[in-house]
């Protein structure tokens, strides 16, 4: 099969690098790529948001399946757009996408379908929005409609705090259209972590849990980010939790969305919130998590792409996965200064160093080869350590043995990725 992902950071190179073990496989693209997913796939030089560029590239290159992503060319319709030129895709329609695209329209699905999640309103007009929040008082979260890149969210603890996040995202539009709608809900408080299934439009197949970490800074400090590192299994849930999630969350949803003529194929991410009262869902996000791919990749033992063949042709209930028992951990590497501005076009070295670590994968995420050959960071997040092991605090040794063995002064990451399951242990 020739197999063509969508994207170019660390999500992208850790799909890569697992369907490049496909014995199915004879050809690997990936647009745009980067310069690690250049060692297993070729690159090309398409962005992710050309849909009409993507297409014509599967089309004239005979794809056999094409696999997105990011949410940016689904919501663009990117899906519906190969379909109609009878190429095969992972990944949902436009329509269905507006799970990720629209959080109004998230929580309705939600509330159709039963899941439990936090209770929420819909605003189009500012005073409506501040009456609201008087009437509720804080806590309470702010979150614009659309997509804002990960930022459109405030939980505010302070009444002035939602009144201000209002004024910014609906008055003074910081978030541009994305803050035309607000949805203003209930604050959860809990221990957060996230859930993964692949869906076919019919019905769904459990992956596994994974817990990030979104602040820049050790001990969940500084502003947020895309995320920082990942791990799983997330202890925080359990076997019982994670079927719980899958018939709770998961199915419905998959259920509601196929009766209102939205069929959900691809993956859908649950952040979760394990309150005192259980699980409680935050947001579906219609990708892969990124940098929670990257353990959920390393931990899988099956052959991941007849099972992504066989949710775009909806036969998932043919399927089934096998997961290795070890545990899986990345550490992400970022250019220093991120998540605000930093310097581009610095020198990583060290890099086959760092690969050679016992158990240790080296996944890219921003990066890129200049004119000497030498792999330097162009992106905010640069690189994935990504480590297994028996344990999640061997995982771990192993992870920062490589982050050591590197040698790239411009770049910092993390050091106490997986301090919740290991604070847990003990
Ligand atoms: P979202 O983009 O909806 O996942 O929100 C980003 C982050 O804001 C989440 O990962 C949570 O940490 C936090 N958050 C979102 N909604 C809530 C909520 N209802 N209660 C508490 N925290 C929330
Ligand atoms: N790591 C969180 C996300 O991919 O949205």
């Amino acid at each position: 099969m020739k197999v063509l992902v969508v994207g170019g950071g660390g999500r992208e190179h850790a799909l890569c690098w697992k369907l490049a073990q496909s014995p199915l496989l004879s050809k690997l693209y990936c647009a745009p790529g980067n310069a690690g997913i250049a060692d297993v796939a070729e690159c090309v030089a398409v962005a992710a948001e050309d849909v009409a560029g993507m297409v014509a590239f599967a089309r004239d290159t005979a794809v056999d399946l094409v696999v997105v992503g990011p949410e940016g060319p689904l919501c663009l319709g990117l899906a519906d757009r190969l379909k109609a030129a009878g190429i095969k895709v992972f990944g949902p329609s436009e329509a269905a996408a507006r799970l990720e695209g629209s959080k109004g329209f998230m929580k309705d699905v939600v509330a159709k379908a039963g899941i439990p999640t936090a209770w929420y309103r819909r605003f189009t007009d500012m005073d409506a929005a501040k009456a609201f929040v008087r009437e509720k008082g804080a806590p309470i979260v702010v979150k614009t409609d659309g997509l804002a890149a990960g930022k459109g969210v405030v939980v505010a603890m302070t009444l002035d705090e939602a009144l201000k996040a209002i004024d910014d995202m609906m008055g003074a539009k910081v978030f541009g259209a994305a803050g035309d709608e607000l949805v203003i809900e209930e604050f959860l408080d809990g221990e957060e972590a996230s859930f993964f299934a692949l869906c076919d439009g019919k019905t769904a197949l459990p992956l596994v849990a994974a817990q990030d970490h979104k602040r820049v800074g050790d001990g969940d400090t500084g502003p947020n980010t895309g995320g920082m590192g990942a791990y799983s299994p997330a202890p925080v849930v359990t076997p019982d939790r994670e079927r719980e999630v899958f018939e709770r969350c998961i199915l419905p949803a998959v259920r509601t969305m196929a009766e209102q003529g939205a069929p959900f194929t691809g993956v859908l991410f649950a952040g979760l919130m394990f309150t005192k009262d259980g699980p409680k869902l935050l947001e579906f996000n219609v990708r892969f998590g990124d940098p929670e791919c990257q353990v959920l990749m390393a931990r899988m033992d099956s052959d991941l792409l007849p099972v992504l063949l066989a949710a775009a042709e909806g036969r998932l209930a043919e399927v089934s996965l096998d997961w290795r028992d070890e545990c899986a951990l990345v550490v992400v590497m970022a250019a220093a200064g991120y998540p605000g501005s930093y310097k581009k076009n610095t020198v990583i070295r060290g890099l086959a160093a760092a690969n050679a670590v016992e158990g240790v994968t080296v996944l890219h995420a921003g990066t890129a080869r200049n004119a000497a050959g030498e792999v330097i960071a162009t992106g905010g997040r640069v690189l994935g350590i990504t480590a297994i092991g028996p344990s999640v605090e061997e995982a771990r040794t192993r992870a920062y043995r490589a982050v050591d063995a590197l040698d790239w002064p411009d770049g910092f990451c993390r050091r106490d990725i997986a301090w919740r399951a290991l604070a847990r242990r003990s």
